[in-house]
């Protein structure tokens, strides 16, 4: 146990220290912390030295070498996750879900409550997966002759319980496309200026804690899966070996989504590109 102390922190890191941090970020999330990264790290590790109550980056480091650390291990990658994420953000995937993935499966699977099931991968604090459950809304409706579930998973349990509150500063809705804005379906704002999404949408999301380079416990399959702006963190063996493991759990015909500026790590024979970051298992 760590006793807490009021002495103003120092945030310098070793190159030793350094090392330590990016092997533990690297053993236990398969982040690859970047040199130009490093200033970014040793940021976010001074606030990790804050709330400890310790005195410097080198004495969390110092504590990070103990047996004792284990327990640490997660709050060190919630510290260290970039969490950036928007409502609606890279707005052709959720066009492709509502005109192209969507209405083919209500054809196939209506009527005998077959299963729709999509996958956020590496959902953050939640708008990607309540963007997906406001477009599949809108499409599905309320059918009670589908079976239509979302997960939601993070490795940062912190940012999972901000997704699973599923409220947010009023403001950032007010920068949403006309047309987008009230398929959300908002309730009213709480005393600290956020509104929540509404019961009806959250209630087809699961958050889970998930660690996409440890187990995964699901059998799938997915109809989507999105992965997107996770594969930038991550070096070419451990995007393939995530790949390899999206793709057994694909539907044949179901489709990967990834970030902007993203690509597969190398040709997969069961992936076909067919439009912007949106890739089909093939049969
Ligand atoms: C930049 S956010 C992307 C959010 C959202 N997918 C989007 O594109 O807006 C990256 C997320 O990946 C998560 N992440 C990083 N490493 C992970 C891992 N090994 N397993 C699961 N999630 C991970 C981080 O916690 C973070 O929330």
């Amino acid at each position: 146990m760590l006793a807490p102390q009021s002495v103003q922190s120092d945030t310098a890191l070793s190159r030793d220290d350094m090392a330590l941090v990016a092997k533990l970020v690297y053993e236990h999330a398969g982040i690859v912390i970047r040199e130009h990264k490093e200033a970014m790290a040793r940021g976010r590790l001074a606030r990790r030295v804050k709330v400890l109550g310790l005195n410097s980056i080198a004495e969390y480091c110092a504590y990070l070498r103990t047996a004792a650390a284990s327990d640490e291990i997660p709050e060190l990658i919630n510290a260290v996750t970039t969490n950036h994420t928007a409502f609606f953000r890279e707005r052709h995937h959720f066009d492709h879900l509502r005109k192209d993935v969507l209405p083919r499966l209500i054809q196939e699977r209506a009527g005998r409550r077959g299963r729709i099931r999509i996958w956020s991968a590496a959902c953050s604090s939640g708008e990607e997966p309540y963007s997906a459950a406001a477009i599949s809304r809108d499409v599905i409706g309320h059918r009670s002759d589908l079976d239509f579930k979302i997960l939601a998973t993070d490795i940062d349990t912190d940012i999972l319980d901000r997704a699973a509150a599923g409220q947010y500063p009023a403001e950032q809705f007010d920068r949403l496309p006309a047309d987008l804005r009230p398929l959300l379906r908002l309730e009213g704002q709480n005393s600290r200026g956020e509104a929540r999404i509404a019961e009806d949408l959250k209630r087809l999301i699961a958050f889970k804690r998930l660690n996409l380079i440890e187990r995964w416990p699901m059998k799938g399959p997915f109809d989507v899966i999105f992965c997107r702006n996770v594969f930038i963190y991550f070096d070419t063996p451990t995007k393939a070996a995530i790949l390899d493991r999206y793709v057994a759990l694909l539907q044949p015909g179901g489709f990967l989504y990834l970030g902007h500026s993203e690509s597969l790590p190398q040709p997969h024979p069961q992936l076909r590109l067919i439009g912007r970051t949106i890739y089909e298992r093939t049969p």
